[in-house]
């Protein structure tokens, strides 16, 4: 083995993974001065091995069989940017095995097998670092590892998925449609192989349940997390909420109030004050709120070629100086606090509610009286005519209520024979008393 080369295993060669070579083949000098040793891409793991790939020199290197890079024990480390959970995980966990150390970008593979990667890579004193997971070229994960260290944390707010960012911006700013946003944020790379994952709010909430087993030192899981899309954001909710000074934002909110958590990721409104409302395009952002430290944003590209190969090869570089230090494997701390996840009455927040109903004196009394008869009181409403005046439309934000009265007052308001619809409900979130 040459002493000085460390010799890397790219498994995935489509848009995160061209961008590692690039990153590498470019900065070769520098990454060599950092990291004491020269990284050399020694096998590409594909698919499809006849597929045209626009990177010159590489070819040569490219297989699919995933034995040629997993047996080949001049490789050090594997890189699997393949994404989803199978077959990465196998390959992954046999990688470990074979005492090679990971870098991942796969936020799948991480918040639903983590814990095994972990106990396996801790069994082989292998490391496994995954940045670009979570909010693309964010280093928000040695953030909340390191640098959040000595704090208690007690809030994270983020927008967290770069092709849902774009859709509800572009819909926004330009009153595009859904469905050619959603086709140009997949040309453009940003969303995931099945795009659903990204608009149904499913690759946030993955990068949630990372952020808060990490934030939060609990383990939780995909499964902890309330999870609604934008799959059914209108340009109504967007332009109204305007009207009322929110701007409409995917937002993962993770919470801990005493030692009960609550994770989920919705469509919210934001005030148009609050820094995440001006976090346009593909652009991530993560607010950490921690007891000593008070208020903190991190910022920047949550999806697409270079930012996230920054944060991949970045990790590279990490285990490369590790094995320098020879302190590979020793850096990973499970989670060790206990889990005790709010109750539906314990989760507070305001709320966005848009009712088509019957345009008739005291309607408006009516569901007034109703949000009463729960303890919750309106902070704005407006109203407009609908069908020439037979209809009106009431759109409203409340102060904070828990979501189990929420829940009630939009099972008793969808019985009333004064409403017609519920259109829509959503959190907001970020305002002075939340
Ligand atoms: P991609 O463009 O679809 O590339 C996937 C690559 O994996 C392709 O090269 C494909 O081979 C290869 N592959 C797929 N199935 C395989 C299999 N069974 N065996 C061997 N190779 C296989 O995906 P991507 O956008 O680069 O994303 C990769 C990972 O990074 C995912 O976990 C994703 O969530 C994560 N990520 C992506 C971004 C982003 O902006 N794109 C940002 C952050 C994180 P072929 O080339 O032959 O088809
Ligand atoms: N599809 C993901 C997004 C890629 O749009 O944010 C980055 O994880």
């Amino acid at each position: 083995m040459d002493k000085q080369m460390i010799k890397v295993g790219l498994m995935g060669f489509g848009t995160v993974g061209t961008g590692v070579v690039r990153l590498i083949q470019a900065h070769q000098e520098d990454l060599q001065k950092q990291a004491g040793f020269a990284i050399k891409i020694q096998k590409i793991l594909v698919k499809d091995a006849a597929k045209y790939r626009n990177i010159p020199l590489m070819d040569h290197l490219v297989t699919t069989d995933p034995n040629e890079l997993l047996d080949d024990p001049d490789i050090d480390i594997i890189v699997e940017v393949i994404g989803g959970v199978s077959p990465a995980k196998e390959y992954i966990l046999g990688a470990l095995e074979r005492g090679k150390h990971i870098v991942t970008a796969n936020k799948d593979l991480m918040a639903l097998h983590g814990g095994e990667i972990l106990q396996k890579a801790q069994e082989n004193r292998c490391d496994v670092f995954y940045e670009a997971s979570v909010a693309g070229g964010i280093p928000i994960l040695r953030a909340l590892v390191e640098g959040f260290s000595s704090d208690r944390i007690t809030k994270m707010m983020g927008i967290v998925n770069g092709t849902t960012n774009y859709i509800l911006t572009k819909m926004s700013q330009e009153g595009s449609n859904y469905a050619d946003v959603l086709k140009e944020a997949q040309s453009l790379g940003y969303a995931e192989a099945n795009p659903s994952s990204d608009v149904e709010g499913f690759d946030a909430a993955r990068k949630l349940a990372i952020l808060a087993t990490l934030g939060f030192h609990v383990p939780i899981k995909l499964e902890h997390v309330d999870v609604r899309g934008i799959s059914s954001v209108n340009k109504e909710d967007i332009a109204y909420g305007k009207q009322l000074g929110y701007e409409m934002k995917l937002i993962g909110l993770a919470q801990r109030d005493k030692d009960a958590i609550e994770v989920s990721v919705q469509p919210t409104m934001v005030p148009k004050s609050h820094p995440l409302a001006s976090v346009n395009g593909v652009y991530n952002a993560v607010y950490v709120h921690g007891e000593a430290v008070g208020e903190t944003m991190f910022y920047g590209p949550g999806a697409g070629e270079l930012p996230t190969a920054m944060a991949v090869v970045s990790d590279l570089v990490t285990v490369v100086k590790n094995r320098k230090l020879g302190v590979n494997g020793h850096g990973m701390i499970a989670p060790y606090k206990e889990q005790i996840l709010k109750d539906d009455s314990q989760k507070l927040s305001k709320y966005f509610l848009r009712i088509v109903v019957a345009d008739q004196r005291g309607v408006l009394a009516q569901i007034t009286q109703l949000l009463a008869n729960e303890n919750i009181s309106l902070e704005q409403v407006i109203q407009q005519p609908l069908n020439e005046g037979a209809q009106a439309e009431i759109i409203m934000v409340t102060h904070m209520a828990s979501k189990l009265d929420m829940d009630h007052v939009l099972k008793h308001m969808e019985q009333m024979e004064i409403v017609t619809e519920v259109k829509s409900y959503y959190h907001v979130e970020g305002g002075d008393k939340n």
